[in-house]
């Protein structure tokens, strides 16, 4: 077969490391997307990804690397990856949508001898009981005329540790035949392929992990609500128990959690269990909890306000950090809309400042950017550290707040200062 290695859908966070690493690897990629912007932009050299550099795009397309709108260059391709979204409807439902939209395009162009694989994060049972039967629609049959396998993507964006290259790939395939493939594939430009025995095991891996991390983080945030109360800081004995060498992992409180993961993959999980007659309880308790600290945050402004004889109608809160997550632009399922949503209710006159963002609106009302820190943090009358991006002063913000809300226990606390 001539053509591509490898055909990558779906160009985003997760798609272009993969298509970085397999080029830099010595093979052949092609990247199929539905947005015509995204493709332009890439053939361009423009990237629009914070962990891949428009060098890193110049090197992949000289590499060979090409972006296309054109689903033909899927029947010249030894392997497919779908790397597409998996969001959550208005009832917050798993959407497949978009797997099985990619899924279908795949069967359309379906060549025997195939490697098919699903990265997209989903509940466990889809690659066997969604994805197998659209592409056995072509008139082939999985594990005997194409092989197909799942293999969830831990990329984490912004970390500088641990990239797709380094980072255990787990690979789950229908058959242990397809197992073996996906696991050579991924050898190619991974330093540990982790095999397990199939597809259920691998999706849920993936849940188990993002599920571990949303509970843990619940269980902090909780505490923190409590230790508030009780006068114990929190924050001083989390670094007290993570000296304990084993059996502890530290996690932080926070305004709420955010990004296309956290807040979403539980609910994949959740739902399969429903399907079975009954809740998955730590699931939804931890959806609870972390759902309810953007509210939580706005009663800790209200608090600090009110020591200062202001109410929150009227009084300016200047948000720092307006991301999910620090030192990335990334802003989906940010935890800074709510807190917005909430105080604007109140009547707070909103202001940011983010060097990673440039235009943030809520609701479609925009909120004013604010470019000088020093600025903006004398003239409000209140400061919520969201994010700590790196670039933040933090001695410039202890010295120049009028009252500050640090949510991220990363200032020292004063009479001005407070830890969530
Ligand atoms: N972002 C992360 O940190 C991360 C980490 C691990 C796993 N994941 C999972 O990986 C999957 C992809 O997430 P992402 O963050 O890369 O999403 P993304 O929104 O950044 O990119 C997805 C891309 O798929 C394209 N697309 C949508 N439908 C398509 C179709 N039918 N055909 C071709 N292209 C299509 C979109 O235009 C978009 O460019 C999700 O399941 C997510 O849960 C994401």
């Amino acid at each position: 077969m001539t053509g591509f290695d490898l055909t990558i859908i779906g160009l985003g966070y997760v798609g272009m490391p993969l298509a970085k690493e397999a080029t830099a690897a010595g093979l052949r990629v092609a990247g199929l997307d539905v947005d015509p912007r995204k493709v332009d932009a890439l053939n361009a050299g423009r990237s629009y990804i914070d962990d891949l550099t428009d060098a890193d795009l110049d090197a992949m397309i000289s590499g060979g690397f090409t972006a296309t709108l054109d689903a033909s260059v899927l029947a010249q391709s030894h392997t497919i990856v779908i790397c597409v979204p998996t969001p959550l409807d208005e009832d917050h439902r798993p959407d497949l949508s978009a797997v099985e939209g990619a899924t279908r395009t795949v069967a359309e162009h379906l060549q025997r001898g195939t490697l098919v694989v699903l990265e997209s994060t989903t509940w466990p049972g889809t690659t066997d009981e969604v994805a197998r039967p659209i592409l056995e629609k072509s008139g082939l049959v999985a594990g005997v005329d194409f092989h197909l396998a799942f293999s969830p993507e831990r990329i984490d964006p912004g970390n500088a540790k641990f990239g797709l290259r380094n980072t255990p790939k787990v690979v789950g395939g229908y058959t242990s035949a397809c197992k073996d493939r996906a696991s050579a594939f991924y050898g190619q430009f991974v330093e540990r392929v982790v095999p397990v025995s199939g597809t259920r095991e691998a999706e849920m891996a993936k849940l188990l992990e993002n599920t571990y991390r949303h509970v843990n983080i619940a269980l902090v945030n909780e505490m923190a609500i409590f230790c508030d109360e009780l006068g114990v800081n929190l924050w001083e004995s989390i670094e007290a128990a993570s000296t304990k060498p084993f059996g502890f992992q530290k996690f932080l409180p926070g305004p709420g959690v955010g990004g296309h993961c956290i807040p979403v993959d539980p609910s994949y999980l959740s739902y399969t269990v429903r399907k079975l007659g009954y809740p998955f309880r730590f699931v939804e308790l931890a959806q609870e909890i972390n759902e309810r600290m953007p509210s939580y945050v706005t009663t800790r402004v209200q608090r600090l306000l009110n020591q200062a004889r202001k109410p929150v109608n009227g009084s300016s809160v200047l948000l720092l950090g307006v991301t999910y997550k620090p030192d990335i632009a990334d802003e989906r399922e940010t935890p800074a809309i709510p807190v917005a949503e909430a105080l604007l209710e109140l009547g707070a006159e909103l202001s940011f400042c983010d060097p990673y963002v440039k235009e943030w609106s809520v609701n479609g009302a925009p909120i004013p950017r604010e470019a000088d820190l020093a600025e903006a943090l004398a003239k409000a009358d209140v400061t919520v550290l969201l994010q700590q991006h790196s670039v933040f002063d933090l001695d410039l913000i202890e010295e120049r707040s009028n009252l500050v809300l640090d949510t991220r226990g990363v200032l020292t606390t004063s009479d001005r200062v407070e830890r969530l």
